[in-house]
C-alpha cells in the first residue's frame, strides 16, 4: 500500500507541472474576444508596397484591426492590435515612430515585436499579440482563425 501511495505522489509531481505548463500555453490566442476573420489579399496588387521586414496595418479585420508582417518574399505573420495587457480595453497597438517592427500600446507603453512572434518587449503586458494563420495560394494570400 505504503509503495503504491509513493507511486501515486511521484506521478501527481511528474505529471501535475506539465499540466499547468500546457495550460498556460493553451491561453495564448484567447486573451481577446474571439472575431472570424477571413481576408484575402492579392500579393502584387494589395501588398506590392510592403517590403521585408515591415509591416501594413488592415483595418476592419479581428479585434481592433490586424497588424501583417512580412519576414520574407512569401512568409507573412498577421497579428491583432489588441493589447493582450487588458483586452476589454480595446487599445490598439500602433508602430513605434523610432523603432520598426515594433508596436506599442498607447495606453500601458507595452512593445511588442513583430520580428519575434509579436512577443512583449518591455512594458506590463506578458502575453504577445494574438496571432492569426496565414497562407498563400497563387497570388493570394488568406488571413483566418
Ligand atoms: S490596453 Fe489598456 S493597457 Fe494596453
Amino acid at each position: 500500500m505504503r509503495r503504491i501511495q509513493s507511486i501515486f505522489t511521484i506521478i501527481l509531481f511528474l505529471i501535475l507541472p506539465g499540466m499547468l505548463t500546457t495550460s498556460c500555453e493553451s491561453n495564448r490566442g484567447q486573451v481577446i474576444p474571439y472575431v472570424k476573420v477571413d481576408v484575402y489579399l492579392f500579393l502584387y496588387a494589395d501588398l506590392a508596397g510592403v517590403g521585408i521586414g515591415s509591416s501594413k496595418l488592415i483595418a476592419g479585420h479581428g479585434a481592433n484591426g490586424i497588424v501583417l508582417y512580412r519576414a520574407s518574399d512569401l512568409e507573412f505573420y498577421a497579428y491583432d492590435r489588441t493589447c493582450t495587457l487588458w483586452p476589454e480595453h480595446t487599445a490598439a497597438v500602433v508602430e513605434d515612430s523610432t523603432f520598426f517592427g515594433v508596436f506599442e500600446c498607447p495606453e500601458c507603453k507595452s512593445t511588442y515585436l513583430l520580428m519575434n512572434g509579436a512577443e512583449p518587449n518591455s512594458g506590463p503586458a506578458t502575453y504577445p499579440l494574438v496571432e492569426y494563420h496565414t497562407s498563400i495560394r497563387g497570388d493570394v494570400l488568406h488571413i483566418f482563425n
